[in-house]
């Protein structure tokens, strides 16, 4: 039984998905501080595929671990879910933030998108160049291929304020210097993160409360398919541009069904249709909090949205977690 929507993707399926995304926080947290970004990977990973399994869909991954070859869960092709209900695709990072995770630092979440057959972009494992901002602004605002300083220059006239009121999140990578500097070089701010550049793209939505109101810079096409489908939920717009780095990247590509490598992304090309969108958090960060483990149970923090109504969810759980 389809539920409420046309599309497949019944309503109830994001409590369901919230479930999902619960468990391999919760995994992960088990694991936080300890320097052993592996282990943490697997532990979110095995818990999001054990949940997944409990889904009345016929799920593919469409994003997940790697291919058949190098991942043995989640991977890409995987059919997941218990088989009856609708054919849905499925983005999963099941721990955004390996590093940070590891490190017991910010902003380290599990992440879950679901749509209805065919609406995520098989995005390859390699970067991707990306820009995003909030909702409110007229269409092709900012432009993935303008200057960096020309879309902080037209976001402030947009906003109503002077550039130095704008600030850029971008990942700390060394291959970010001249895009920080020409940012900087026109007197808006710089938050610079250490990973997580889903975060990074979901604060654009809400620049009072984050700070953030423009994401720049390259970072994983999975993680940008994944931020696209929350920009789906809850507004606002995203380009992107994959980055392959060798003919071996392009290959990759070529057979996951991208035709034209030099393609600019925009938000519907990413995600499309009725999409649902489901993190949870593992450390605590601007988005939400980190898992808190109380004697037998674990506090979650999540929120989850769905693109059909645009309803976003904030949802705090107490889960048993007795052995
Ligand atoms: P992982 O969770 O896989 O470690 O990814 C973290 C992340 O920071 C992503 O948010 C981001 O898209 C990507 O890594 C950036 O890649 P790189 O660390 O190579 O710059």
């Amino acid at each position: 039984m389809a539920g409420d929507s046309d599309s497949g993707l019944s309503r109830t399926l994001v409590l369901e998905v919230t479930r999902v995304t619960e468990a391999a926080a919760i995994a992960a947290a088990r694991l936080r501080g300890r320097g052993a970004e592996k282990a943490a990977d697997k532990a979110a990973v095995d818990a999001m595929r054990r949940e997944l399994a409990n889904l009345a869909i016929r799920g593919t991954v469409v994003i997940g671990e790697g291919e058949m070859d190098e991942a043995p869960m989640l991977y890409i092709g995987e059919k997941v879910g218990s088989g009856e209900g609708p054919e849905v695709d499925i983005a999963v990072d099941p721990l955004e933030g390996t590093t940070i995770c590891a490190k017991a630092m910010p902003n380290a979440l599990a992440v879950l998108a679901m749509s209805e057959r065919g609406g995520l972009l098989h995005a390859p494992d390699m970067y991707m160049n990306k820009i995003a901002i909030g909702p409110g602004y007229a269409p092709d605002l900012v432009d993935l291929d303008a200057p960096a300083g020309d879309n902080i220059t037209a976001l402030a006239k947009a906003k109503g304020v002077p550039v130095s009121e704008i600030t850029a999140c971008i990942l700390d990578r060394p291959r970010h210097a001249e895009l920080i500097a020409a940012v900087r070089a026109v007197g808006a701010g710089v938050q610079l993160i250490p990973d997580g550049d889903i975060a990074g793209v979901i604060w654009t939505t809400d620049p009072e409360e984050t700070g953030v109101d423009i994401y720049l810079g390259s970072g994983g096409a999975p993680e940008g398919v994944l931020a696209a489908a929350a920009l789906r939920c809850i507004g606002g717009q995203i380009q992107g541009r994959l980055m392959p780095a060798n003919e071996e990247e392009r290959a990759r590509a070529a057979t996951m069904g991208i035709a034209d490598i030099n393609r600019k992304f925009r938000l519907e090309d990413m995600a499309s249709g009725d999409v649902i969108f489901s993190a949870a958090g593992v450390t605590d960060g601007s988005l939400l909090d980190g898992v808190r483990f109380r004697g037998d149970f674990a506090e979650v923090d999540s929120v989850v949205m769905r693109s059909k109504t645009g309803t976003v969810r904030r949802i705090q759980t107490k889960c048993r977690i007795g052995e």
